[in-house]
C-alpha cells in the first residue's frame, strides 16, 4: 500500500512551487505516453506532495496537446488519491477580476479531440461515469476552508467554460459562453477532471484570474499578455498560501 500523496497540477504561471521541499524528481511511464514532465516529489510543511507543471517545466506545451492521459495516470500510479488543479482563466464575470481566485463548482466543455477516456480500446468495458458534479465536493470545502484559515479571498464558486484554444476567444465567443452560464474561461479543464473521475480521484481546482476575459472590462480592445504575466505573477503566491493551509489541515488526503 503506498500512503496518501497530495497531488498538484500546476498551469500557467506555476511551473514550481517554491514551497516545496523537493526530495527528487522522477519520470514515470504510463501506457499512455509520456506525462508533461517528470513528477516533482517534496514536501509542504513535512506534507508529501507530487507536483506535475502542466504544460511542461518550460511551459512548453499547448493546452490541446497536453497529455492529460499520462499526467493523471503517473500521479495515480504514484499514490495520488487527491488532485488540486491551478489553472489561469480569463474573467466573464463581473466579479472575476484579475488577480482574483476562484474554487469552480461547473464545468462546460467547449474542447474537441482531445483523448478524454481511460476506457476505450478493445479490452475496455464501455463506461460512463456520473458527472454531475465535476469537482469533488468535500475538496472543494476544504479548499475554502483553507482560504479562510489562511484569511485569503476567494469566490467559493464559478462555472469554468473549457476552450480549445491555444488561442484566446473572440469577444463575441465570450458572450455566448456567458449566455450558457460560464463564469470564467480556460483551456485546460477538461478532460483533466472527467479523467480524474475515471481513476476516482478526488479533484478540484483553484482557478486564478488572470485578466478580463475578450471583450470584457480592461480587454474591451485586447487582452494584454504583459499584463497577465504581473497578475500572475503575484497571484500564484496566494494560491501557494492556500495550499500551505491545505496540506497543514489534510496532509494528502
Ligand atoms: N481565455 C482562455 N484561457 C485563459 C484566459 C482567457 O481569457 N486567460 C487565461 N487563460
Amino acid at each position: 500500500m503506498t500512503t496518501p500523496v497530495l497531488g498538484i497540477i500546476g498551469g500557467t504561471g506555476l511551473t514550481q512551487l517554491s514551497n516545496l521541499e523537493v526530495s527528487r524528481r522522477q519520470v514515470v511511464r504510463t501506457p499512455y505516453g509520456d506525462a508533461s514532465g517528470a513528477l516533482t516529489f517534496g514536501e509542504i510543511l513535512g506534507q508529501p506532495v507530487i507536483f506535475l507543471a502542466r504544460h511542461g517545466y518550460g511551459h512548453t506545451i499547448v493546452p490541446h496537446q497536453v497529455n492529460y492521459r499520462a499526467n493523471l495516470w503517473a500521479l495515480h500510479a504514484e499514490g495520488v488519491r487527491t488532485i488540486v488543479s491551478i489553472a489561469s482563466v480569463g474573467g466573464i464575470a463581473r466579479d472575476l477580476g484579475p488577480g482574483v481566485l476562484a474554487v469552480p463548482h461547473q464545468l462546460i466543455d467547449y474542447t474537441w479531440g482531445r483523448k478524454s477516456t481511460f476506457f476505450e480500446g478493445p479490452d475496455q468495458p464501455v463506461t460512463h461515469i456520473d458527472f454531475t458534479h465535476p469537482y469533488t465536493l468535500s475538496l472543494r470545502e476544504k479548499i475554502l476552508d483553507a482560504a479562510r484559515r489562511a484569511g485569503e479571498t476567494v469566490v467559493p464558486e464559478g462555472v469554468y467554460a473549457v476552450t480549445q484554444g491555444p488561442r484566446l476567444e473572440t469577444a463575441a465567443e465570450i458572450d455566448r459562453l456567458e449566455r450558457d452560464g460560464a463564469t470564467m474561461v480556460g483551456m485546460t479543464g477538461m478532460p483533466e477532471a472527467a479523467l480524474a473521475r475515471e481513476l476516482e480521484l478526488e479533484y478540484a481546482a483553484i482557478a486564478i484570474v488572470a485578466n478580463h476575459a475578450a471583450g470584457r472590462g480592461n480587454s474591451r480592445n485586447g487582452i494584454s499578455l504583459d499584463d497577465i504575466k504581473a497578475v500572475m505573477h503575484e497571484a500564484v503566491g496566494r494560491a501557494r498560501t492556500i495550499l500551505e493551509a491545505l496540506v497543514s489541515a489534510h496532509g494528502g488526503s
